[in-house]
């Protein structure tokens, strides 16, 4: 199984004090080094965390393949179609959101949807759809041309006990049933260290799990020590 890493939170503290570090790039360098599969960088219309400048940056740079996380707006499937990423993953975007919540309406947008899709293959470009593990949505993505989907994992992180049981049972049917009629399918939002292991010993068939803020956090942690270490050295 593939990892992608989703390096979005290296540039919201970089954004935090506008300043021009910590760098996605150097990030995005060192989750290579790792040994992530693929980097993950969603370009919000808002700008938020990554910057239309990161996105061109790691597109040169990167030796493994980048996944864009996007809305489906004119802008941003311009944008696109002018840098050629692997592979997008269009999602659901609010302004007010902290993060991404709920997975695309892939049925129900359909007709927004298709050009887009279209446009973005023609391009060379993979597409993903971030769905809820639905089988009307899994069968959406395949109308609409769609060779890759990825299973927002969000609610099974986010709930406990029973609903997360019968959560992980809905991804295991999605997981089942996107695999039989010929998607790849991937999942992601909210796994960590410990949400990890009972999520992979269920859900068959995943070809790459996507993964950012438990890495991102995780390895604020194991630098905290050596960062504080190198700031005394200096000072004595
Ligand atoms: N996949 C998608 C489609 C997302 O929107 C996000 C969050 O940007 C992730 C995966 C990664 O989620 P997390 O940061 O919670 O690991």
């Amino acid at each position: 199984m593939r990892l992608g890493v989703n390096i979005d939170h290296v540039a919201t503290l970089r954004q935090a004090r506008g300043t021009t570090y910590p760098s996605p790039l150097e990030a995005a360098a060192l989750c290579e080094k790792g040994g992530a599969d693929g980097i993950t960088i969603h370009l919000r219309e808002d700008r938020r965390h990554i910057q239309d400048s990161d996105l061109y940056a790691l597109r040169k740079a990167l030796k493994v393949p980048l996944n864009l996380e996007m809305a489906n707006t004119a802008e941003i499937v311009g944008i696109a179609v002018a840098t050629k990423p692997a592979e997008v993953c269009l999602v659901p975007e609010r302004r007010q959101e902290v993060t991404t919540e709920g997975g695309l309406d892939a049925a129900g947008q359909f007709d927004a949807l298709k050009p887009s899709i279209t446009k973005l293959a023609a391009a060379g470009i993979t597409v993903s759809l971030f769905i809820e593990p639905s089988l009307r949505q899994l069968d959406a993505a395949v109308a609409l041309g769609a060779p890759v989907v990825e299973l927002h994992t969000g609610k099974y992180c986010d709930l406990a006990g029973g609903e997360r049981e019968a959560e992980l049972r809905r991804l295991v049917e999605a997981a089942e049933h996107g695999h039989r009629i010929g998607l790849q399918v991937n999942a992601g939002h909210g796994l960590n260290y410990e949400n990890l292991p009972a999520f992979l010993k269920a859900v068959p068939h995943l070809d790459t799990l996507n993964i950012g803020h438990s890495i991102v956090a995780r390895a604020v942690m194991a630098g905290m020590e050596k960062a504080v270490r190198e700031m005394k050295d200096l000072l004595a």
